[in-house]
């Protein structure tokens, strides 16, 4: 059986993929930043009531000798990685002149630095296999930009550089490489923003209403299967139609 391993997946966008991925029959490697991440949380469950297996990898994808273990680690449980999502990501948001370089650096590690560090492992594995699926999430911010994140922004605009570049590198070994790029769901990040930053957001989205974490999830299993072969080197937006 065919092996996905989602980063950041414990909760939001990340578990709603690894569900979605499990119901198309998937075993699913999960992962998060922490044990305490998995605490009254039942994705494990809901996963494995899907009739395939799961197991959680605890790692910082941000650390490259950690990521480098974690992989070698599915690999051993699960045999393959046939489908790889960097999901894993955080804000730090502010405006310029105040954003600290702490801000900065934590965002681009988390987001952006460990995008190379899971592609660079499951790549190399993917290419012996000659074959694989890697879907990166970037964001509408890093095609439009957004006031507050130039951090953010900056991360996901380079996801969609190095989506490319992977699609270039990988394509001749039968690996697809593509990018979905959400614009406002509703999960535990997007839950911190003000009321008014949510009434702006959607004056902005043409279908009137936030995206749910399925929305995101139905796309990636488009990606991820059959039908997507031919396609990579791409990025989805999935947005409702904002800014279009
Ligand atoms: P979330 O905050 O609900 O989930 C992110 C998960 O990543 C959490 O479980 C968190 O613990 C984990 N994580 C954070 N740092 C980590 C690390 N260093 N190592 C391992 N795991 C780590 O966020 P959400 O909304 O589900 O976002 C998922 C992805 O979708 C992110 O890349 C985000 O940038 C992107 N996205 C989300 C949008 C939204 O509106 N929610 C819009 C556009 C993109």
């Amino acid at each position: 059986m065919a092996t996905a391993f989602i980063t950041g997946s414990a909760r939001g966008i990340g578990a709603a993929i690894a569900l979605r991925l499990a119901k198309d029959g998937f075993n699913i490697a999960l992962n998060d930043i922490s044990e305490a991440m998995f605490e009254d949380n039942d994705i494990i469950d809901r996963i494995r009531a899907e009739g395939v297996e799961c197991e959680k990898f605890i790692c910082d994808v941000s650390s490259y000798a950690e990521a480098e273990k974690t992989v070698k680690a599915i690999k051993e449980r699960f045999g393959s990685i046939d489908v790889l999502v960097n999901n894993a990501g955080i804000t730090r948001d502010g405006l310029l002149a105040r954003m600290s370089e702490e801000q900065y650096d934590t965002v681009v590690a988390v987001n952006q630095k460990s995008v190379f560090n899971m592609s660079k492992f499951v790549g190399s594995i993917m290419m012996r296999q000659r074959s694989g699926r890697i879907i990166n999430l970037a964001s509408v911010a890093g095609v439009y930009g957004n006031a507050g994140q130039m951090n953010y922004s900056a991360t996901k605009a380079a996801i969609i550089g190095m989506t490319k570049t992977v699609a270039k590198e990988l394509g001749s070994r039968g690996v697809t490489c593509n990018a979905v790029a959400p614009g406002f769901i509703k999960t535990p990040m997007t839950d911190k923003l003000t009321d008014e930053q949510k009434a702006m957001m959607l004056n902005q989205i043409a279908m009137k209403r936030f995206g749910e974490v399925e929305d995101i999830a139905g796309v990636v299993s488009f990606l991820a299967s059959k039908d997507a072969g031919y396609v990579t080197g791409q990025v989805i937006e999935i947005s409702g139609g904002i800014m279009m």
